[in-house]
């Protein structure tokens, strides 16, 4: 990589080069800071931080743990001030309690666990010169949301039979979020939050559904099932049925009940990002994060209400709950290649061709249709990966992120990668997923027929097939690779107000601690990718904001490395040697106090 600060507008910084330094390194001429830490007190009535005395009441007031998506929301009638919005995908026990036993985890451990799971909103403030943010403790609108917080689980598949249990036989009351990896802001003022990997909390699964969902048929890990019997199938079946949706939280309102929107279906989502259609209806971009599966959208058939009246806002939270689901399938236009060694290119010389978007159902005020034969209409909203299979849909290389270009409308998803492609039983290279055994991923560009959100077809093409630009099986849109930098793993994505797309990656595989990434997808320097930011040893970079002057990402799972504990840790981020290791959110900024990267 030229360490030359040229590039498209928006990008134009010198490329920080690939490291394994145990920092957050940002460019040249830029500056950060440490916005919230995990353990900070946020809430009225919390404590201090102190990891030797930690009590799940004091963590359930405090900010918690592997934050992950990000969303920085305006804050009317409060100048210099913003509403922070972040998720708490899972817990590290081994690196969060000194002399952790993962055989017999204690009560307070496992509800210390609870209360750091959801997610947090967190008022801060801006510094007047730089991108600087520091949090407002005890601020009214600050919030926790955790493992045992009151839901409503809305759409086509509330109150089913398959979601009632023993403790909510009107099966549309939940306690919890788990595992809220990335997810999406909207614009009627609400934040989306999909819940992922939702199966490791969840023991004793037996049924083939459990199997599809990654359900362990033994004791989990976490040992909850011994503290709640909610979390052991055995004893209460449906439990898991409630988990895996896209939650809809309401940041302004810290008495509203957030939702859980059955009508998007149940897998591991991996984000929820939202465009609307001419008339105003949403449109929901989805992956599911596992390797070989789908990614979806959901159009719904309600137009959002503008304003900030109490009627508007009421009618906007019921957007998602009517709508039909759809699932992508890809079709080549070229034989099928797989890249290997030669960085051969398909006969017409671009992975690309068709695809189309398949009806799964539709919810309608009046209930809701199946349109997968052999499956109900509830069946298909809980059992979405079963759904996804019999209709044929493409088997993609782990679909991440989903993301619109606001200046454009083309789509990006992010394959992070699939290490099983190729080998074993699993589907071997085709066009839209061009490498066997891929170790590094890849991003796909997408265009809805005519550009419009709703269609049932569209036009897609590898954007970019990431891994070290000196091996010929990567592709970074055409552009020369001797000036861009080494990326592997792309997992969250953003757009800057120049239409340039940050990518984030999670376990990279080019020897490099993980980072943030920003690339140019239109003009002349499209493809040309530049490193922002790396994060800390074991972390991985997620949930990036980029605004004018400022960069933001949550630095999630620091110190995650084989055999890490915290007697033996292998990151001391952010507070230094002595101290436990923390995750937590970042701002970068320009030092010259300019917008980043003009
Ligand atoms: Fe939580 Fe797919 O990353
Ligand atoms: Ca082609
Ligand atoms: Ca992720
Ligand atoms: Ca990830």
């Amino acid at each position: 990589v030229k360490g030359k600060a040229e590039g498209a507008r928006g990008l134009r910084f010198t490329p920080v080069p690939p490291n394994t330094t145990d920092a957050v390194t940002v460019p040249e001429g830029y500056r950060h800071n440490v916005v919230i830490r995990w353990g900070e007190p946020i809430l009225r009535g919390a404590p201090a931080f102190d990891p030797e005395k930690q009590t799940a009441k004091a963590q359930a007031g405090q900010f918690g743990y592997n934050c992950d998506f990000l969303a920085l929301l305006p804050l009317r009638g409060e100048r210099g001030r913003r509403l922070l919005v972040a998720n708490h995908e899972y817990t590290d026990e081994i690196l969060m309690f000194r002399g952790y036993d993962p055989d017999h985890p204690t009560r307070e451990q496992v509800e210390i666990a609870w209360a750091a799971h959801g997610l947090s909103a967190v008022v801060v403030e801006e510094d007047r010169r730089t991108g600087k943010l520091t949090p407002v403790p005890r601020h009214p609108l600050n919030r926790r949301v955790t493992a045992t917080t009151e839901f409503e689980l809305t759409g086509p598949a509330a109150g089913s039979e398959l979601v009632r249990t023993s403790a909510d036989p009107s099966g549309t009351r939940v306690l919890g979020t788990l595992n809220n990896c990335s997810g999406g802001t909207t614009p009627w003022g609400t934040t989306l939050h999909g819940e992922e990997n939702f199966n490791q909390y969840f023991a004793h699964g037996s049924r083939d559904t459990d199997k599809r969902y990654g359900i362990g048929t033994g004791a989990t890990e976490r040992k909850w099932e011994r503290f709640d019997q909610r979390f052991d199938l055995a004893r209460e079946p449906n439990e898991v049925h409630r988990f895996g949706y896209v939650v809809e939280f309401d940041p302004y309102d810290p008495a509203s009940t957030p939702r859980k929107h059955t009508a998007l279906g149940r897998f591991k989502h991996e984000a929820a990002t939202v465009r609307l259609t001419h008339d105003g209806r949403p449109v929901v971009y989805s992956g599911d994060d596992e390797r070989f599966d789908y990614f979806y959208k959901f159009v719904s058939s309600k137009r959002m209400r503008h304003g900030t009246s109490r009627r508007a806002r009421e009618h906007n939270l019921t957007l998602l709950d009517e709508g039909t689901l759809y699932v992508a399938r890809l079709t080549g236009d070229s034989p099928a290649i797989e890249i290997d060694g030669s960085g051969r290119l398909p006969e017409d010389g671009e992975f690309d061709g068709s695809g189309e978007w398949i009806p799964l159902a539709t919810a309608t005020a009046d209930g809701a249709v199946s349109h997968v034969a052999g499956m109900t209409a509830e069946e298909v909203f809980v059992f979405t990966r079963l759904a996804g299979d019999k209709v044929g849909a493409t088997k993609m290389d782990r679909p991440e992120d989903i993301e619109p270009n606001p200046a454009t409308g083309k789509v990006y998803v992010s394959l992070t990668n699939n290490s099983s492609r190729g080998t074993g039983a699993g589907p071997k290279a085709d066009e839209a997923n061009p490498r066997n055994a891929n170790k590094h991923g890849h991003v796909l560009e997408l265009t809805e027929r005519r550009n419009r959100p709703e269609s049932t077809r569209f036009a897609w093409s590898l954007f970019l097939v990431a891994g070290d630009p000196e091996d010929p099986a990567t592709y970074f849109a055409g552009f020369p690779k001797d000036s861009v930098s080494p990326v592997s793993c792309p997992d969250n994505l953003a757009f800057d107000a120049h239409g340039n797309l940050w990518i984030s990656t999670d376990g990279s595989a080019l020897g490099s601690h993980d980072g943030l990434f920003g690339v140019a997808t239109s003009g002349p320097r499209r493809g040309e990718l530049k490193q922002f930011l790396t994060v800390p040893a074991g972390a991985e970079t997620c949930g990036p904001v980029v605004q004018d002057r400022r960069v933001l990402v949550a630095v999630q799972h620091p110190g995650e490395v084989d055999g890490a504990t915290v007697e033996n840790p292998a990151s001391t981020w952010p507070d230094g040697p002595g101290r436990i290791v923390r995750p937590a959110v970042v701002a970068v900024w320009r030092a010259d106090g300019r917008d980043i990267g003009v």
